[in-house]
């Protein structure tokens, strides 16, 4: 086991600087406080509460349906496990999109209520003069292009995004409009190995992966994939790096024949000393 440091609260400019020098960036969702616990004991760079929350913790088809109310609960519960990483929030669909004011009041619900150092929003061009906006009012913004799963329907479907010159260019595009409205960082989820290097080059501020190869500044995963905690669908990007669920279930098993035959609780798990009030007890009830 590789020995883990870090105990110095994780901070924009430390981002910043491992862009600059070539040390790659990691960043996990958490949706619960536990998981927040252990994500963040890890040493990990940033600890994202990513809108997946509809689909791998409240068992929706999508990311459309999750509300800020939920975003805000479960911020808010991962805020109390996270004491060094950076901890973002992801916008969830249409809390950014209606008006200006209405993304700078739900970007700031974010902080205020939940404790996040910042959010994050789906959105290239179009999106740019949100994202200055919540700069503006002193909001750190993360920003979050190619497969967009909030508008995956409008982009046909899950699917790897830029392939062709024109939809490539677009992209490039978008990744300089949103780090020129004053975003930090930017996502860029399932685009060619390619397009992310180039984007990564051009771009000034750190570009986080997700489907987008090995040539950005970091890396995402939802923690549930990688885990082997969420069976429904694994994208084929994802790299599982533990398989939990089969190990839950054996774990259940076991639990329920032991209780089932009676071996659990054992002495060790089950409270002694009650003898002398159970004799008394008894007297009483003859
Ligand atoms: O919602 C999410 O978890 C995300 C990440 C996968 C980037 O947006």
């Amino acid at each position: 086991m590789k020995e883990k440091k870090a105990s110095k609260a994780v901070t924009l400019a430390d981002l910043q600087n491992k862009k600059a020098s070539g040390e790659k960036i990691t960043m996990l969702t958490a949706y619960d406080y536990s998981m927040a616990r252990v994500l963040d004991a890890s040493g990990l760079d940033i600890v994202l509460v990513g809108d997946s929350l509809g689909m791998v913790a409240l068992g929706y088809d999508s990311t459309v349906p999750v509300t800020m109310e939920e975003m805000i609960h479960h911020c808010s519960a991962v805020r109390r496990g996270v004491n060094r990483a950076l901890l973002i929030g992801d916008m969830p669909y249409l809390s950014y999109q209606v008006s200006k004011n209405e993304a700078v009041r739900n970007a700031g619900m974010f902080l205020k209520k939940a404790g996040c150092h910042g959010v994050k929003l789906e959105g290239g061009s179009d999106m740019a003069p949100t994202i200055e906006r919540i700069v503006k009012a002193g909001i750190s913004v993360m920003g979050h292009i190619g497969l967009t799963p909030q508008t995956a329907i409008a982009l046909g479907g899950y699917k790897v995004q830029g392939r062709d010159l024109e939809s490539a260019r677009k992209l490039l595009e978008d990744a300089k409009a949103v780090a020129d409205a004053g975003a930090f960082s930017l996502v860029l989820e399932c685009i060619p190995s390619a397009l992310a290097k180039i984007i990564t080059e051009i771009v000034p501020i750190p570009t986080i992966g997700i489907g987008a190869g090995p040539y950005c500044d970091g890396q995402v995963l939802v923690t549930n994939d990688m885990v082997g905690l969420f069976e429904k669908f694994t994208p084929s990007f994802v790299k599982r790096y533990a398989n939990l669920a089969p190990k839950i279930k054996e774990a259940l098993d076991d639990f329920i024949d032991e209780v089932t035959n009676g071996a659990f609780p054992g002495p060790e798990h089950s409270f002694g000393g009650g003898e002398e009030l159970l004799e008394e007890l008894k007297a009483k009830n003859k």
